[in-house]
């Protein structure tokens, strides 16, 4: 990726949609915004569902998104939720990551009173499960 990653654009991309964020039974809204590697900006929101176990979070929808478009590799990804200290993505959503995170990726855990916080795959998902030995 040649062009250097704006952040905080994604942060605002986030922002923008995380009213959409269908969580009725949780109320908590959660929103995410991906750059991919073909310099291409994915969001998405939590959507939960009567049905709970059904509910998927903000950073699969925005990471799906991505895949169904041709993204192979995840640049960088701003996740944001209205708590008290920067997010915390979900072990699941950590396994995800994984999948598509490379070691630079820039991970951007945020709040919505400003707080953020960068991390790498590697901090947040140590020993990610993998199936090569
Ligand atoms: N949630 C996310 O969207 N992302 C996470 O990483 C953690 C949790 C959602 C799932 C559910 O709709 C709500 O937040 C409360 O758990």
């Amino acid at each position: 990726m040649k062009q250097p990653i704006d952040i905080s654009l994604l942060i605002e991309k986030a922002k923008e949609i995380r009213t959409n964020a269908y969580a009725p039974y949780s109320n908590f809204k959660v929103a995410a915004a991906v750059l991919s590697d073909t310099a291409k900006i994915y969001v998405g929101v939590n959507v939960e569902n009567a049905s709970f176990g059904l509910g998927i979070c903000a950073e699969r929808n925005a990471i799906f998104s991505g895949v169904s478009d041709g993204m192979k590799r995840i640049e960088a990804i701003a996740v944001i939720a209205d708590t008290k200290g920067p997010v915390r993505p979900c072990g699941a959503c950590r396994q995800v990551l994984s999948e598509f995170c490379y070691d630079k990726t820039k991970i951007a855990l945020c709040s919505m009173a400003g707080d953020m916080q960068i991390y790498t795959i590697e901090e947040l998902l140590p020993l990610s499960f993998t199936l090569e030995p």
